[in-house]
């Protein structure tokens, strides 16, 4: 009889030792990919404005945060490729200036926003190409 609740006790323990790893990595799990859908959706944004040529005037600057604010976010949502790759640090780097280009010179106009929108573009393809 002892045994039989001893070993209830321990299959309930491992069962809820197993839930909370389980979220507990699939939390882990999201967090980088939660950063870059948000990036997504803040760089479609400003590729929707560009494209009606309204060019977000009023809202680029909410976006340009957002995305430098994520762009942050990064090195400590992919640990292990910033500890083991240095080609993704310089990815990583690139891509963070790009992203201050965008919000040193506030576009005042389409061309200007179109160029720097181009340029990240680009900096989250360049890392793409190599480690997505
Ligand atoms: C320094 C590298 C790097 C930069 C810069 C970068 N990404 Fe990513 N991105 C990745 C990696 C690595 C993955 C794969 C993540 C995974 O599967 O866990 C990824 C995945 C994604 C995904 C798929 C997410 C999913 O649901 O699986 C999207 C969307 C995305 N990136 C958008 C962007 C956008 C938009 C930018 C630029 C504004 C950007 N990324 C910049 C490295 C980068």
């Amino acid at each position: 009889m002892k045994s039989l609740v001893l070993l209830l006790v321990g299959l309930v323990a491992g069962a809820l030792l197993a839930t909370t790893m389980i979220g507990a990595l699939s939390a882990r799990d999201r967090y980088p990919k939660a950063v870059m859908v948000v990036m997504q959706a803040n760089l479609a944004a400003l590729q929707r404005g560009l494209r009606v040529q309204d060019c977000g005037l009023p809202t680029a600057g909410r976006h340009a945060s957002q995305l430098a604010a994520l762009a942050m976010e990064i090195e400590p949502a992919f640990a292990a490729l910033e500890r083991d790759s240095s080609d993704f640090v310089r990815s990583r780097e690139l891509f963070q200036r790009a992203v201050g280009g965008l919000l040193r010179e506030a576009p005042t106009d389409c061309a200007a926003l179109n160029r720097s929108v181009t340029a990240i573009a680009q900096a989250c393809d360049a890392c793409h190409n190599g480690f997505r």
